[in-house]
This record gives structure tokens, sequence and C-alpha cells, in this order.
């Protein structure tokens, strides 16, 4: 693996992406410590994407469990169906909210977080963890981010 992130200059967020997939792909490759996967991939993404806050929530028994992030300090537990992350676990699917104040039970762990996106990862088709994307701007998150973001998703499952 590179010891160093390559940051692109780019505005454009589908490039940035591009730029930053194949870093993660090395990054990932050859490891299968899942903490260890976790805590680079929430690094390059924070500083890759310059989100406001990037996270993991680990699928541990009957509750979400916060695991390696970049950001501010966040809620530790989350409940199945609770909050958007326990959406997304509940429903084994990708949430995006454009503005965290009109998502029905949305859990404030920052009063600067106005929209996120939720991506869940799969292990023996069960939710193992979820990925939580802030931004402190509304409606900061699309499609672009989805399709790119799955695929990380997708390269964490194949780590493990
Ligand atoms: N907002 C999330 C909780 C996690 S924090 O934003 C880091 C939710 O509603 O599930």
């Amino acid at each position: 693996m590179a010891d160093e992130l390559l940051l692109s200059t780019s505005t454009n967020k589908d490039e940035r992406y591009q730029s930053l997939i194949p870093q993660i792909e090395g990054l990932v490759h050859g490891e299968n410590d899942l903490v260890a996967n976790l805590a680079n991939v929430a690094a390059a993404l924070k500083y890759g994407m310059d989100f406001f806050w990037v996270g993991f929530y680990l699928v541990k028994e009957d509750e979400l469990v916060l695991g390696p992030f970049q950001g501010p300090i966040a809620c530790t537990r989350i409940k199945k169906g609770k909050g958007v992350c326990g959406t997304a676990w509940d429903k084994g699917e990708t949430i995006i909210v454009p503005d965290v104040d009109e998502f029905p039970g949305h859990i404030a762990c920052s009063s600067d977080s106005k929209s996120e996106i939720v991506l869940p990862a799969f292990k023996n088709n069960e939710v193992m963890l979820i990925l939580d994307v802030d931004s402190d701007k509304l409606n900061d998150f699309d499609e672009v981010d989805k399709v790119h973001l799955t695929k990380i998703m997708e390269m964490i499952e194949g780590s493990v």
C-alpha cells in the first residue's frame, strides 16, 4: 500500500472519487483486519472528499456500535430502526437524507450536520456494518456518492 494519499484538486465530486477509489483499493487489498481497513477508509474519505464526518457503525447483537471514524465525537450506540443508521440497518438499504431535520427520528450527534448518506455492508446476507457520511451543508449527497461509496462497501465486504 502507498504511505501517502494523493489528494485530487478537482472540484468535481465524480473526479475526486475516481482518483480516490483506486487508492482505497490499494489500502484494503491484502489486509483482512476489518478495523484496520475501516480506519484507513474513514481517513481516506475524510481527507480525500473533505467530508464533515465519516465513520462506521458495527452491528453488535441488537445495536450498532461506533467504529472507526474521522470528525467530531459521535453517539456510540444506535438501536435497530432508530435514526438514519438504524433504519438503513433495518431495511438493508442505502438512505440519502437531504435535510436531517426532515427525517423522522434523526439522531443529531452534531448540530452542524445538515445532510447525510448511510450505506450498509453485508456478510452472509446480513448487515454487518454501516457507513455514515455527514455534511454540514444541506442536500450534499446524490447518486454519484451512492455509486462510488457502494463500490467502497463492496471492497470492505470482499476484504473480510
Ligand atoms: N445521524 C445518525 C447518527 C450518527 S451521527 O450522525 C454520526 C442517525 O440518525 O442515525
